[in-house]
């Protein structure tokens, strides 16, 4: 008798991201095929969902059309997370044990969130960048952690969802706006230490400890994750919408990533 895969040996991904963004409406979508309403979620739930066929893997390029073993479907994991600010350990306790991590995906509400004419952006944007940068950071540990070989590849998708609405902030934008506020949130975190009482030597901010990205002062970008093998992308979708659902550029960097 042969049993399939274990489902804890299954490539996981993980779903984070603030509260509202749509993240248990994406894994009910994934998982049904189709849309059904969701409540806030408590706790992490993990379900088993498979990889549309016409959705290519790495592995699967080279490979002709007609071979078999493109029809079957791929498996993979999926962890959704509660967003909420006081349930946040449940997406990071799930990072810092990787049962086959391959991926996280960090979801956003493209709609609610905003820039002014200075720059500085509103509370959701704000409240994105602080749960990113912290996320960001603990991928930076966990990468400067493991000294001797290079840190495996853990790569971040910020899916920027609700593109159906027409409030919504294009991908690129979102990207940009993620960027700036990110370097905001990184100088008040080391004020907040330095106001604290804390000496600038004790703050281990020139070995990078908790200063996120090179340890220059300028921008912060995505870029800068890429040396410790954390790719970041930034990709536009709608789990819901007057024309149904648009996922494919999501499946494509879930395949890619598998
Ligand atoms: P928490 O569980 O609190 O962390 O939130 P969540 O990220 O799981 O959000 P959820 O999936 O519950 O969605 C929140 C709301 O956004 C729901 O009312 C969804 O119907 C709505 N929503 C999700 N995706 C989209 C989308 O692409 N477009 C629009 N217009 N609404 C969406
Ligand atoms: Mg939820």
């Amino acid at each position: 008798i042969y049993r399939s895969a274990s489902s804890s040996t299954l490539p996981s991904f993980l779903l984070v991201g603030p509260s509202g963004s749509g993240k248990t409406s994406l894994l009910t979508l994934f998982e049904r095929g189709q849309h059904a309403e969701t409540r806030t979620s408590q706790a992490p739930l993990t379900v088993e969902v498979s990889l549309p066929v016409t959705t290519s893997t790495t592995s699967s390029q080279y490979r002709s059309v007609n071979d078999p073993t493109n029809q079957i479907h791929k498996k993979l994991l999926l962890v959704d997370t509660p967003g909420h600010g006081k349930l946040r350990h449940h997406a990071f306790d799930s990072v810092v044990k990787p049962r086959n991590l391959k991926g996280i995906i960090f979801m956003i509400d493209a709609a609610d969130i905003s820039t002014n004419s200075s720059g500085s952006g509103n509370d959701a944007l704000r409240q994105a960048a602080e749960y990113l940068h912290d996320l960001l950071l603990l991928l930076q540990k966990r990468a400067n952690t493991k000294t001797s070989k290079a840190p495996t590849e853990l790569p971040v998708l910020v899916a920027a969802n609700k593109l159906d609405l027409f409030t919504a902030l294009p991908a690129p934008l979102v990207k940009t706006a993620l960027e700036g506020e990110i370097t905001n949130v990184r100088s008040s975190r080391t004020k907040g230490l330095l106001d604290s009482g804390i000496g600038m030597n004790d703050l281990d901010v020139g070995e990078e400890k908790e200063w996120l990205g090179d340890g220059g002062e300028g921008k912060f970008d995505f870029a800068q994750m890429d040396e410790l093998n954390v790719s970041v992308s930034v990709v536009g979708g709608n789990v819901l919408g007057a024309d149904g659902p648009d996922v494919k550029q999501w499946w494509s960097w879930i395949g890619k990533t598998l």
